[in-house]
């Protein structure tokens, strides 16, 4: 394979995985991905930064032995222990016993659990410096992006800064540089695609790490999914920084009305619902399940200050749209967020009790409790919905909710 040379001394020898169509079992990956892992050869030792997903340990190790020979690797970055970087970590170790470790207090216990025997390893902390030898590398701590372990590494005298997934994108394509796509539109959506799926919960962690980027400067940012990003790297940033801080543009208080209805019975509930939220001085946002698309959903529920679910029930059990709703609810951080449920019901109901109890145990805020109609819902059980709308429209608008 061609050598991929990210400056003097400064490799690629990650690998590609075009073939991935879903990602940590729930992200769809229609371009694949990368597993991108980096060398860096100074005068005295060299360091390898991140490894790839186990699978890939022979072809990771091969293109580690096309550049230098494995005992000539003194360390072995962890700035994530997510096994799609960590896994190969294993097999490394086993043919390079004495390379030494360097991860986050953090990650110790996850690469404890990975790797299950002793091995040489040594937790390094904010702002410390590793010397190669004319190659400085500086570990800047980032937790959450995207685990509690993760750090950023710099290559101080290239200007590089290794990101792991953090600026990363689920997208394989012959091009291993930004600048070399060839459909560059593509590589753009997986990038904004991979921060709506992966990064997105992490906000607050993702403003804190961009201002950090910014001061460094860097001049090229290697992530370890999809492309180095050589042209242009802070537009990237620039992209996150927008999209992290989307609730200081938002000067609402939005409640979706998310619901599904076979015929009109819980539909009628959410449209008094919605009268009693906007009576209660909130913006309420109907959206039927079955007509919205689920991404453009988690998208209005990332704007919201609580939300509510209008269900019937059907042979026993919730209609799939709205748990895949609830499912999708992993890509936002919506702990603590007032919820409640509503919906008409035949004979048993039990999905109302049923959505209740995953919200609680998603750790939602629950209330008011959750109201259902038998049937079509009377005039009474209407008026009832309208106050269901203006109890929850106090509760979100409550200082402790926002
Ligand atoms: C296929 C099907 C299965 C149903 N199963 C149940 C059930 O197990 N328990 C129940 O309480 N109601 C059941 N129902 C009744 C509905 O929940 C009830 O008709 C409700 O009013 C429908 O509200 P909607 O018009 O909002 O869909 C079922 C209805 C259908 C169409
Ligand atoms: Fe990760
Ligand atoms: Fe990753």
């Amino acid at each position: 394979m061609a050598l991929i040379t990210l400056a003097p001394d400064v490799y690629s020898v990650g690998v590609k995985d075009p073939d991935l169509a879903i990602f940590d079992i729930v992200i769809p990956t229609e371009c694949g991905t990368t597993y991108n892992a980096y060398l860096v050869k100074g005068s005295d030792k060299t360091a390898l930064i991140d490894c790839v997903k186990r699978p890939f340990s022979d072809e990771f190790i091969q293109n580690i032995t096309d550049i230098c020979p494995l005992e000539s690797i003194d360390y072995v970055i962890v700035n994530h222990s997510e096994p799609d970087h960590s896994g190969a970590l294993v097999e490394l170790l086993q043919l390079r016993p004495d390379a030494e470790v360097l991860f986050t207090r953090a990650a110790k216990s996850f690469i404890d659990n990975l790797v299950n025997r002793d091995y040489r390893h040594r937790i390094v902390k904010d702002g410390e410096e590793l010397q190669l030898g004319g190659k400085t590398l500086v570990f800047q701590e980032t937790p959450f992006l995207h685990w509690p372990d993760t750090m950023l590494t710099w290559l101080k005298e290239d200007r590089i800064l290794f990101t792991c997934d953090f600026l990363g994108a689920h997208y394989s394509s012959e091009s291993n540089f930004n600048d070399e796509l060839k459909d560059p539109e593509a590589a753009q959506r997986a990038f904004e695609f991979y921060y709506a799926t992966i990064m997105r919960p992490y906000k607050d962690y993702i403003l804190k790490a961009t201002q950090r980027v910014r001061e460094l400067n860097p001049k090229i940012v290697a992530p370890s999914h999809g492309p180095i990003l050589r042209k242009d790297p802070l537009s990237y940033l620039d992209y996150y920084e927008e999209r992290a801080s989307i609730l200081n543009r938002i000067h609402e208080v939005r409640v979706p009305v998310v619901y599904v209805s076979a015929y009109g019975n819980t539909e009628a509930m959410a449209r008094k619902v919605a009268e009693g939220l906007a009576e209660g001085g909130v913006t309420p946002v109907l959206l039927n399940a079955v007509e919205t698309p689920i991404a453009a959903i988690v998208d209005e529920f990332e704007k919201a200050s609580g939300f509510l679910i209008g269900t019937p029930t059907l042979n026993a059990d919730v209609p799939h749209p709205i748990l895949e709703l609830v499912a999708s609810l992993v890509f936002l951080n919506m702990r603590g967020k007032p919820a409640s449920v509503f919906g008409s019901y035949g004979w048993s109901g039990e999905a109302i009790r049923t959505v209740h109890d995953i919200l609680q145990s998603m750790r939602m805020k629950v209330g008011p409790d959750p109201i259902k109609a038998r049937m079509t819902p009377s005039k009474a059980e209407l008026e009832e919905c309208v106050n269901f709308g203006r109890t929850f429209a106090e509760i979100v608008k409550a200082p402790a909710a926002k």
